[in-house]
């Protein structure tokens, strides 16, 4: 029995996997996001979100394989990478692997030294631009991520404390293809971690329970356990936050995204889209890999330090 206080009631295994079913498919259709003809790119970090949203559309008919990219974040990475690859091979499942120091000649701690960025940063990027080609070299109709609805909210919280516009307008579960991107989806934003968690629990699938090291100590978490209180107290509180702003708060917003989407050149290197002549992707790379590689401990901070050791 799991107990899930924001529906007031508690679950049984297959009670469980219904209610995950059904989420998965109404966010599916309300936005649009997947046809059983897509062939689909699931990326898999060996998180429980990212391999519980395999699972499931797999398990819903759909044409999906799965990308994990190695960020060289220490034993954490090569934890991670391990339940990726015995879950596909148990499965029968196509897993692309994509390792930053062996493929770029750099890793994350590596690239946040050598370009400033912080950590969080410069892996994002490198994360989000390899998603988009891995996506349009092999063919794929989308990529799919494993943001949950605790993600999103933690993210819309964070931006709505700073009234940042430009990013709530672009805060979507969808992205359509456009500009040489490809369309991008989110189809567990109505399902909680928890939730998530219980569903690997029930269909027996091991995942990499610690956190990146390095996100430890960082805002997104500090703006979790905030929103995480206001549930206790007042179930239904997330969801009504964030399913709320994409029902009557997003759609104000939608002018504001289409004017600042700008004028995108082809870079220079990579020809991949971007506002200057050089993308950024590009500019961390030429950085990163001449860089000597720098241990995962010379760039924690000293709240993720802490929680490291
Ligand atoms: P995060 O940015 O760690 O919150 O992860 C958000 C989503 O990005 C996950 O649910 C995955 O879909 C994807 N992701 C994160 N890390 C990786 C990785 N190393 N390889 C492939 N996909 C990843
Ligand atoms: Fe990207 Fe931790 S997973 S910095
Ligand atoms: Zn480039």
């Amino acid at each position: 029995m799991i107990d899930l206080p924001r529906h007031n009631a508690h679950f049984c295994a297959e009670h469980l996997q219904q209610l995950c079913r059904r989420q998965m498919a109404k966010a599916v259709d309300d936005f649009d996001m997947l046809s059983m003809e897509d062939r689909i790119l699931v990326a898999v970090s060996g998180g429980k979100d990212s391999l519980a949203i395999w699972d499931m559309l797999v398990e819903a008919g759909y044409r999906a394989d799965g990308l994990y990219i190695g960020l060289g974040i220490g034993e954490y990475s090569t934890d991670s990478g391990g339940y990726v690859r015995r879950f596909a091979e148990q499965r029968g499942l196509t897993l692309q692997v994509i390792d930053l120091r062996d493929d770029y000649g750099y890793d994350i701690p590596t690239a946040s030294r050598a370009t400033g960025r912080v950590p969080c940063s410069a892996c994002g990027l490198s994360k989000r631009r390899l998603f988009d080609r891995a996506a349009l070299q092999g063919g794929y109709d989308v990529v799919v991520t494993g943001h949950n609805l605790d993600d999103e909210a933690a993210v819309l919280f964070g931006n709505t404390l700073r009234w940042d516009i430009e990013y709530l307008a672009r805060q979507l579960p969808v992205l359509p293809a456009a500009n040489g991107f490809p369309k991008k989806v989110k189809p567990l934003i109505r399902l909680t971690e928890r939730e998530m968690a219980a569903w690997c629990l029930v269909r027996g699938i091991d995942y990499v329970v610690e956190e990146c090291p390095i996100a430890a100590g960082n805002k997104h978490l500090a703006y979790k356990e905030s929103l995480n209180a206001i549930e206790a107290r007042s179930p239904g509180a997330k969801s009504a936050f964030y399913l709320g702003f994409l029902d009557r708060m997003a759609p104000l917003l939608a002018g504001y995204s289409a004017a600042a989407a700008g004028q995108l050149n082809s870079c220079e290197r990579c020809g991949e889209p971007t506002t200057g002549d050089i993308c950024a992707f590009c500019r961390l790379v030429e950085k990163a890999a001449v860089h000597d590689p720098v241990p995962v401990e010379m760039v924690l901070s000293k709240r993720a330090r802490k929680a490291y050791s």
